[in-house]
Parts: C-alpha cells; sequence; structure tokens
C-alpha cells in the first residue's frame, strides 16, 4: 500500500528538472532538425565531402563531368567549390547535376522552397542555370526556375521553387543544368522550406514540435562528443559557425561525417527562444576525443577566451564586443543562460589534466560572471565544482537495480546534473522495455530532484534511413518527410508535462519487485501527479491512502501507456502503437485501490485542497 501526506512536503522539485540535450550524431541536424534539403551543399573535402551526394545528369547529346575545384570558392571559408565542364549542349539538351537530398527531399503540394548558390562561370560559358524540383519515379519537375546569367565573378544567386498540386513525398531531388557548353563554378547550394516560426536558416517543424510536446526547460548544446571533437582542431569551434553561411568553413564532426554548420551558436540559441527555455551552455575546455589535450597555464588561455567571448555572444549586452556581434547579426536581446559547463566527459582524459583546466574555466568565468553556475563533466578532488554532470547509459534492469542511487547522496556536495541518459534497448529507436527502464530511473530523479537539478536524455534524435545512424537507441526518429516519438520519448512527455514543485511525504510497503512511483504535488493549484511504473508481466493492486487535506476531488485524469510486451514499439512506418491514452476516472474519497496493468507506465493526476 502507499501512503501519501500532502502536509509533509520534503523538499521543492526542481523546475528546470526536465531538459533537452543533442549534437551532431545520427544525422541529428544536417538531415534532421535543420531544415536544409541539400546534402554536401559546399564540397569541403575533409574525407566526406567531395562531390559525395552529387550526381551527373545529361540529356541527348550533351555531356558533363565534375571534379572538386580545391583553388575556386566563394570565399576564404569555402575554398573548394564544384567545377563542372558541360560539352555538346544546347539549350534542347542540358546537362548538369543533381542533388539526392538527406535520403530524398520531402515535397508538399502549394510550397515555396527558397534557394540560393554561389556560381560563376568562364569565358566560353554564356548563359543562366535551371534549377527543377524533379520526381525520382516520374521524372516530372514538381517546379522550376532560371538564375539569371551567371559572370566570371563568383555571385549569390537567389532562387524560389513552388510546388502545385503534388502527393506529398520524399522521393524527389535538385536538378541543376544548363543548355550551354563551358565550365561553371558552384557551391553553397541551399534549398530551405518553410521552417518553425519562419525562421530564415531554420528548423524542421515536425520535430521541434515533437521537443515543445516534451515540456523541456532547457538545452544543452552543443554536445557531447560534437563539443570535444575527435583532435582539438575538430572541436565545435564556435566562432567558425556564426555569420553569413559563406564565411562558415564546415567542420567534421566526431560521428564521421562533415557537418554543415548550418546551425551555428546562433541558431542553436535561436532553438532555446523558439521552445522558450534556457541554455546550458557547454564550452570547449582544451580536451579532444581522440586524447590530446591543453595543459592548464597559459596555453589554455587563448581557450578560456574563447568560453568566455562565447558567453558574452550568448549574454552580453549590446554595448559589449560580441553582444554588439549578436545584435549585428540580428539577435541584440540576450539569451537566458544560467548554467555553463566546462567540457564533456573529461573523466575520459586519463592524463588527469581535468582539475587545473576545470579551475582556469571556472576562475575567468566566475569572475566575470559571477550569476552563472559551472558544471564539471566529473567529479572533483581539489575543489567543489557547483554541479556535476553524470551520464548512465544503460539496460532497463540495471535502471531497475539502482533507482535508488541518489537517495543516500550528500547534500552538502555539489548539485547533480544527469546530463545524458538512456535506457538502450531497441534501435533505431527504443522500445516498451526501455520506456520502462527511463520511466523508473525518472521516479528517483524526482524523488531526488532536490539534488538533481537537470537531467537530459541522450541521444535524442536519429535519422532512420540506413547509415543514419551512429549510435543505437534513440529517442525520437525521422526520414525526410515524417517522424515519430519512441514509448521512451512518450514516457518523457508524461514526466514533463505533469512535473509539480514539492515532494510530498510517501512510503510503500508489499509492491512487486519490478514496481516504481513518485509522487509531486503543484501546491499552487492543489493537483497531485502520482507516477507509476510497473515492468512486470503482472498486474499491480495498490492500495493508496492520502492523508494532510481536507478533501480528494472525485474526478482524476488517468494518463496511461502501455504495452504488451517489452518488444513493443514504435516505427517510421508504425509510428503510433504505443502512446499515452488519457482517460477521466472517478476517485472514491482518501483511499482507494488502483490496478497497474503490466508494462505500463500511468500518471494519475488528481486534486486535492
Ligand atoms: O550521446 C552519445 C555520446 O555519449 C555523447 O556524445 C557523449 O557525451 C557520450 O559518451
Amino acid at each position: 500500500s502507499l501512503q501519501i501526506a500532502l502536509d509533509k512536503p520534503v523538499h521543492a522539485v526542481s523546475q528546470t528538472l526536465y531538459g533537452l540535450m543533442t549534437e551532431e550524431i545520427n544525422f541529428s541536424y544536417d538531415g534532421g532538425l535543420y531544415a536544409e534539403l541539400v546534402r554536401n551543399r559546399t564540397f569541403q573535402d575533409h574525407g566526406f565531402g567531395g562531390v559525395a551526394h552529387w550526381n551527373i545528369e545529361h540529356y541527348g547529346s550533351s555531356r558533363a563531368s565534375m571534379e572538386i575545384d580545391q583553388a575556386e570558392g566563394p570565399s576564404a571559408a569555402l575554398s573548394h567549390s564544384l567545377a563542372l565542364t558541360i560539352t555538346q549542349a544546347d539549350p534542347a539538351n542540358r546537362a548538369g547535376v543533381r542533388n539526392e537530398g538527406y535520403w530524398g527531399m520531402a515535397l508538399r503540394p502549394n510550397t515555396t522552397y527558397k534557394g540560393s548558390l554561389y556560381a560563376k562561370a568562364d569565358s566560353t560559358f554564356a548563359g543562366s542555370l535551371n534549377l527543377a524540383l524533379i520526381n525520382d519515379n516520374t521524372g516530372k519537375a514538381a517546379a522550376s526556375t532560371d538564375t539569371s546569367a551567371l559572370t566570371r565573378e563568383w555571385k549569390r544567386y537567389e532562387f524560389t521553387l513552388k510546388t502545385g498540386d503534388l502527393e506529398t513525398s520524399s522521393e524527389n531531388h535538385l536538378l541543376l543544368t544548363a543548355g550551354h557548353n563551358g565550365r561553371i563554378w558552384l557551391d553553397l547550394i541551399s534549398l530551405m522550406p518553410p521552417t518553425f516560426n519562419n525562421r530564415e536558416n531554420g528548423n524542421r517543424s515536425d520535430l521541434m514540435e515533437k521537443m515543445a510536446a516534451m515540456h523541456p526547460t532547457f538545452l544543452r548544446l552543443p554536445g557531447g562528443n560534437y563539443l570535444e571533437g575527435d583532435q582539438i582542431d575538430e572541436r565545435f569551434d564556435w566562432k567558425n559557425t556564426i555569420g553569413p553561411l559563406v564565411d562558415r568553413p564546415t567542420h567534421r564532426s566526431p560521428w564521421n561525417y562533415q557537418s554543415s554548420d548550418g546551425m551555428g551558436l546562433l541558431e542553436f540559441l535561436e532553438w532555446t527562444e523558439d521552445l522558450k527555455i534556457e541554455t546550458v551552455l557547454a564550452v570547449y575546455a582544451g580536451y579532444s576525443l581522440k586524447g590530446d589535450h591543453i595543459q592548464a597555464g597559459p596555453a589554455l588561455v587563448p581557450y578560456v577566451q574563447d568560453a568566455l567571448d562565447e558567453i558574452e555572444f550568448a549574454i552580453g549586452d549590446t554595448s559589449t564586443q560580441w553582444g554588439a556581434l549578436r545584435a549585428k547579426l540580428g539577435h541584440p536581446m540576450p539569451f537566458h543562460v544560467n548554467y555553463v559547463e566546462i567540457g564533456n566527459e573529461d573523466q575520459f582524459d586519463h592524463s588527469d589534466s581535468y582539475e587545473g583546466r576545470y579551475a582556469q574555466f571556472y576562475k575567468a568565468i566566475k569572475t566575470k560572471y559571477p550569476q552563472l553556475q559551472l558544471i564539471a563533466t566529473t567529479p572533483l578532488k581539489r575543489m567543489r565544482p557547483d554541479v556535476v554532470d553524470d551520464h548512465y547509459y544503460r539496460r532497463a534492469d540495471e535502471f531497475f537495480d539502482d533507482v535508488k542511487h541518489y537517495d543516500q547522496t550528500d547534500r552538502n556536495g555539489p548539485k547533480i546534473f544527469v546530463g545524458e541518459w538512456a535506457t538502450r534497448e531497441g534501435s533505431p529507436t527504443t522500445n516498451m522495455g526501455a520506456a520502462l527502464g527511463d520511466a523508473a530511473w525518472m521516479t528517483g530523479m524526482e524523488r531526488n530532484s532536490d539534488l538533481i537539478v537537470m537531467a537530459s536524455y541522450a541521444p535524442l534524435f536519429v535519422n532512420v534511413n540506413p547509415g543514419g545512424m551512429q549510435w543505437e537507441s534513440d529517442l525520437i526518429g525521422y526520414d525526410a518527410l515524417k517522424s515519430y516519438g519512441s514509448p521512451s520519448y512518450y514516457a518523457q512527455c508524461m514526466f514533463g508535462e505533469y512535473l509539480g514543485n514539492e515532494v510530498p511525504t510517501s512510503s510503500i510497503t508489499g509492491e512487486g519487485k519490478l514496481f516504481f512511483y513518485s509522487v509531486t504535488r503543484d501546491s499552487r493549484t492543489g493537483k497531485i501527479y502520482l507516477k507509476m511504473v510497473n515492468a512486470s508481466s503482472v498486474p499491480q493492486v495498490l492500495d493508496i491512502n492520502f492523508s494532510g487535506m481536507n478533501k480528494v476531488m472525485p474526478v482524476a485524469m488517468l494518463i496511461s501507456l502501455s504495452g504488451k510486451t517489452n518488444a513493443e514499439t514504435n516505427s517510421i512506418s508504425a509510428p503510433t502503437q504505443i502512446v499515452p491514452v488519457k482517460t477521466s476516472t472517478r476517485i472514491e474519497g482518501p483511499n482507494f485501490s488502483h490496478t497497474i496493468p503490466p508494462y505500463s507506465v500511468q500518471v494519475l493526476e488528481l486534486e486535492a485542497h
């Protein structure tokens, strides 16, 4: 039986408990959240770019060949381009290149796609380029337009492609052709569909909506391993990710593909603004994944300065150097940052340099920004950080066995940020068994939400196409057209939505070994959120007893996420097999019995005064 004393709150619930963590992994940004349709738009060859995802297309007698020209580009940052040589062409026999997109390009009816590209031509080429969106199956153009005549200098060309009545599909590509002989150079070929909040260079709406439904309160950015890079010069070097796209050199991500950096620091911050959440800003701290590090001391000073500049870019007012640049880039208002994380998973730095590096960053950041809470990525021996980031990637059984992990943790130590955690069962996205492991773990985090200030599941996203996944078991899957949430995603939505602001006293006896619960209350509304997780194959009958109130209102809401087995799951073709079901239910007084079905996560929302 479960006893809940509403007049005896044990502690407050952190109002930033649930948030988001993402990075460029599993085509989370390029080929995911970032709405860009063109894949490998800049041809910067760092082992992944080159001419990949582009193919020659020619008609009739025309011929064309392509190569990367490493000596020609529209900017210092984009110093390579695609050189296209066209022969035997005329307006009736065109030739050019096609881009396949990120496993296709999603096209919707009566929709305007905004494009741009950089191009120049040699003296033999006289004419324009045609841009068309072509259906892969029919070969028919869904939309088509021409640029003005190319010149011998690099120039940016803007265009729009508007579809008419068509069937929504992702089996489309972008085709660029010319009806003239000669050599042309192309770069930064971009095509954007409508985006969330109509942001230029913005995000896919379906994925933004899915994140919003989780009721997050923060976004930890920009990673993860992505922050560190495999090598120091492959870190998230934020200064290379701001300003016009043509000035962003792109970089190799540790997840083995080139990052377009179309989603740079400002776009990340705008994403938090669009979701109305705060930023947990992770700054590069002088250690990269393959083991290179910079010792604390003078060599680290430029990296500390980069972090100070980055914070100023995010929160400095417009009288500061980096705040002024942010304003110039279109965002005068500072963003909302309370936490800065120094590095990522520095326990893997076996040289033990982290203590010194953390201390150097800490001193510089606290001196300038005393209001910021600074997160260490691993416990420290010589100083007490404000917050420590703990990561857990586990099987469901391991979470079940460890739900009391933080129950006895010293409350005088640092606060805890569970910055990455997940039950890793199911692929590409997690299954019902994982949702049960996650939900059990979340009951423990809520019970300890005086200590745990924040928690974020990882990884959040996966492109489910073959080759799209570098990390199995993710929360939200998608292809070019559609997206879906895993059962774990829905468990997160339920816990995020029904949070409350205090934890009442409670105790339980006689429950099954695989039964877990958490109870929170919203002192402002009198709402009580009883979360129950039954991970066993048999129903759990629970006698519930409330005390410390006058009256329990008779109408309650039950939100239930259930599977028939642990293996049941959602997928791109069956996206809603397992989703929460809401029903209204009657409660007879402060003592009642409730049965939780097997393999279920439930939230019972009651009201008591
Ligand atoms: O979430 C995947 C990876 O797991 C993160 O990049 C890293 O921080 C952790 O090891």
